[in-house]
């Protein structure tokens, strides 16, 4: 039996019980692994200023993939308030630990299916079956931001439409990057029996970024004639993907409208209890529910705990377990369709662990 090692991440917020309730179920499941801890989140920034410190980037280099719970952050100003004094007026600034593992260990896709299990009372429609590839590494993610635009920027044409008081962020696309995220929708697509891939862009205004993106998505199109391919601007689709959930099966789009969209298609399906990840690399991945830490309701065992179940359903499927993660999605299944345990978001009164156990026992 194959003895994997997991970094085990939980996180704060309600990402500690949350992470309890997918190991009653992975355990349930009777999946053998070594749960390494590591430290990563808001009191790692306050302590120590990086929420992701350096001993926890070397455990991630040294396991098969990670489980991520959720963290805490704050707007800049409040961030560098909270450092111990020890660590205030350093200069340090708050980077989000989930962005940097996926730009450190280069998790190119993260996929994110929206998947309506029957009976589920939050069912925007019975019958939804949408997966989001999100590219996971550049667009306006890279965090080259300036409060002041450098002075050297106003060499370039154009630049004079830039007033001296903007701060701007920048985006960068390269075809490599569209490439990759685009091939891996359509590999995707292949190996699960769906029918189509929709890029979704705004090639018509970010003509130089999403152009890049458009045109290396048109071109790895043409090595899969046996899917179909569409196209759609990304306000346009906000619209369609609500109108008609059903025309759409696999989409791909570029980070920003990745996050952007992938939490309006999670809202199809139950919305944040029912959002999952796997942001995914060629040799290692990291699997999070999509939903933050809900400081508001950190250990009250409260919270549901289905997400997070989905994403360690997700590492087992990556991992090559296929048995056990059809059987815990059947088991997730169950207890939805029979609406016995349910907690709060479905109008029940059932907690996280109660839930847990129920799926646990399904199995
Ligand atoms: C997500 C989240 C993150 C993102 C945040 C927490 C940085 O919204 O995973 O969708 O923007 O990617
Ligand atoms: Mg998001």
């Amino acid at each position: 039996m194959p003895n994997y090692r997991i970094a085990w991440l939980p996180g704060d917020g309600i990402g500690p019980e949350v992470c309890q309730a997918a190991r009653t179920v992975l355990d349930a499941a009777g999946f053998q692994a070594e749960y390494l801890p590591g430290d990563i989140g808001w009191e790692f920034w306050r302590t120590e200023g990086e929420a992701l410190p350096t001993r926890t980037i070397q455990l991630l280099k040294a396991t098969d993939c990670a489980f991520f719970g959720s963290i805490t952050s704050k707007p800049a100003a409040e961030a560098a308030r909270e450092l111990v004094p020890e660590l205030q007026n350093r200069g340090l600034s708050y980077r989000s630990p989930i962005v940097r593992m996926r730009q450190l260990l280069d998790l190119y896709i993260c996929l994110r299916p929206c998947k309506a299990f029957p009976g589920n009372p939050l069912n925007y429609r019975e019958g939804i079956d949408l997966v989001v590839f999100r590219e996971n590494t550049e667009g306006m993610y890279i965090g080259v931001e300036y409060v002041r635009v450098p002075e050297i920027f106003y060499q370039q044409a154009g630049m004079e439409r830039v007033p001296r008081t903007a701060a701007i962020s920048i985006r960068s696309i390269t075809p490599e990057g569209s490439r990759r995220i685009v091939k891996a929708a359509f590999e995707y697509a292949v190996k699960n029996g769906r029918r189509k891939v929709t890029a979704v862009h705004k090639a018509n205004v970010l003509r130089a970024t999403c152009g890049v993106f458009l045109e290396s998505a048109r071109q790895v199109a043409k090595d899969y004639p046996q899917i179909a391919f569409d196209e759609a601007n990304v306000d346009a689709m906000c619209m369609w993907v609500l109108k008609n959930p059903g025309n759409y099966d696999v989409i791909v789009t570029t980070n920003l409208f990745g996050d952007i969209l992938s939490d309006l298609c999670a809202q199809l399906v139950g919305g944040m209890g029912f959002a999952y990840s796997g942001n995914l690399g060629d040799r290692y991945a990291v699997f999070e529910p999509t939903h933050g830490s809900a400081p508001k309701y950190a250990g009250l065992d409260k919270v549901n705990p289905l997400a997070t179940i989905l994403a360690a359903k997700m590492m087992l499927e990556w991992l090559g377990e296929k048995e056990k993660a059809a059987a815990l999605e059947q088991a997730v299944a169950q207890v939805v369709a029979q609406g016995q345990v349910r907690t709060y978001d479905l109008g029940g009164s059932a907690t996280t662990s109660q839930m847990a156990a129920a799926v646990a026992a399904a199995l």
